[in-house]
């Protein structure tokens, strides 16, 4: 499989990604206080294992080591969350002065390394206080989130420029609130559109934050969108894929965009929308860049008695799935991005994380081969590259992720890593795949180099 490094640009961002509550740990340190992730996996039932965030990689103590991983791979970008609890632990008061330190140490580090950071402010961990009042489904956080992002980016902003707000709004929303099985758990239609609305309201208010605190700020959100296709052509299952699209991709992207809120899955839902006059237009703040994060496509079929969007996916035969039991679909990721450009108009775009989790073996001499994942890497690279081919603005690519890390309510026993971590001694090991991304990244340098 060969990649067409030349259509990608010369300052192309080669990256991986984290987040906060998935790789830090130290939940009780330094003034942070409880997200709605730490009482969800202290919730006996809800995380696999019973695994929860307490110590997970012990990031708070190893960033260092895992900075100098980074120069290993080769990369130039690193896309890591700020932990809100950690830095504002009344969930809206005032910001915790350790918290902040931690993260100024950790980006002037990042420089110092030649890593560009790329700094998202929400990747799920609510403070639980929050939670408490309400949560997403109540005007106030969208609020109390404007106001967190901007004591950050004040604080970052003069070295920090990409900013994210929401990373992957629809888990917070349909996962959290609907499906349940993400924090805050619950399992309530209602909630859940409040949350969506509420979640894209506090985007708008963080992007007008962000751009006073840090005049300069590249500000863009992050959404995992899917490919989606119908069972078969009935009309029913036609219905469907278009329902599910609505509810993945059109529900996040339109009202971004200016278009609005999906009319068609506004009645799908059935629920009042909180709005006030205005919203829409700040919900509607002009972005810098958006962030793909794509893993699978979505193959639907009616299901009229299901929970909203109703329908549900259907499992296709003779496919490659990776550990997650997600459907390998490169295509889908060239898809999306042509997507993105043609009817959206993106401007610039990163995919800002994709990625694979295998059952890795230690072998007896300490290293890791993982050529599924590997593999999994380089097509989905190569569709990229033929996207941008295709004429996508495509700047950066995040691997996820760095590290093996707490997979939410899969806890441990999946791993994403280009790095191994062994969770009983954080004894980090470079796999394979790991080693393959930098062979990459030095082969589009090269070709940079020649072309200069
Ligand atoms: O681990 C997650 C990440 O937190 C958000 N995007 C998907 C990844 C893999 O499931």
């Amino acid at each position: 499989m060969t990649i067409d490094f030349a259509a990608l640009p010369h300052d192309f961002l080669w990256g991986t990604a984290t987040s906060a509550y998935q790789i830090e740990g130290a939940v009780a340190e330094d003034g942070r206080s409880p997200s709605i992730w730490d009482t969800f996996s202290h919730t006996p039932g809800k995380i696999a294992g019973d695994d929860h965030g307490d110590i997970a990689c012990d990031h708070y103590h190893r960033w260092r080591e895992d900075i100098a991983l980074m120069r290993r791979l080769g990369t130039n970008a690193y896309r890591m969350s700020i932990a809100w609890p950690r830095v504002m632990p009344g969930g809206d008061g005032p910001a915790n002065p350790k918290g902040l330190a931690f993260y100024d140490e950790l980006v002037d580090t990042l420089l110092a390394a030649g890593i560009t950071p790329s700094v998202t402010l929400y990747h799920w961990d609510l403070p639980q206080v929050l939670q408490d009042r309400g949560g997403w489904p109540e005007r106030d956080t969208a609020e109390h989130f404007a106001a967190y992002a901007s004591v950050v980016a004040a604080r970052l902003g003069d070295r920090v420029s990409q900013w994210t707000t929401l990373n992957e709004p629809l888990c917070s929303a349909w996962i959290g609130h609907l499906e349940g099985t993400m924090a805050p758990g619950l399992t309530d239609l209602t909630a859940a559109v409040r949350a969506s609305y509420h979640l894209l309201l506090g985007h708008g208010l963080a992007v007008q934050a962000i751009r006073a605190a840090a005049p300069g700020a590249e500000v863009g959100i992050v959404n995992n969108l899917s490919t989606v296709h119908p069972a078969s052509d009935r009309p029913e299952d036609l219905a469907a894929a278009r329902r599910v699209d609505g509810h993945t991709n059109r529900w996040w992207l339109d009202p971004v965009h200016g278009r609005g809120f999906p009319a068609d899955m506004r009645e799908v839902y059935g629920v009042e929308l909180p709005e006030r006059a205005g919203d829409l237009e700040v919900i509607a703040a002009p972005l810098d860049w958006l962030g793909l994060n794509y893993y699978f496509p979505a193959t639907v079929t009616d299901d009229p008695r299901g929970p909203a969007p109703y329908a549900r996916s259907v499992r296709r035969e003779g496919v490659p799935r990776t550990g997650m039991d997600w459907e390998v679909d490169p295509s889908g990721i060239e898809a999306l991005l042509l997507r993105l450009t043609d009817e959206y108009g993106a401007r610039r775009l990163y995919v800002t994380e994709n990625g694979s989790a295998y059952p890795d073996v230690v072998r007896p001499d300490g290293t890791v081969d993982d050529p599924e994942r590997q593999a999994y890497l380089t097509e989905h690279l190569a569709a990229c590259a033929s996207a941008a081919r295709k004429g996508a603005p495509l700047a950066g690519y995040f691997a996820w992720s760095l590290l093996d890390n707490f997979e939410w309510a899969y806890g441990y026993d999946k791993r994403f890593g280009l790095v191994h971590v062994d969770y009983r001694t954080q004894t980090r090991t470079i796999k394979g795949t790991g080693r393959h991304y930098a062979d990459l990244i030095r082969r589009h340098r090269e070709g940079v180099a020649k072309a200069a």
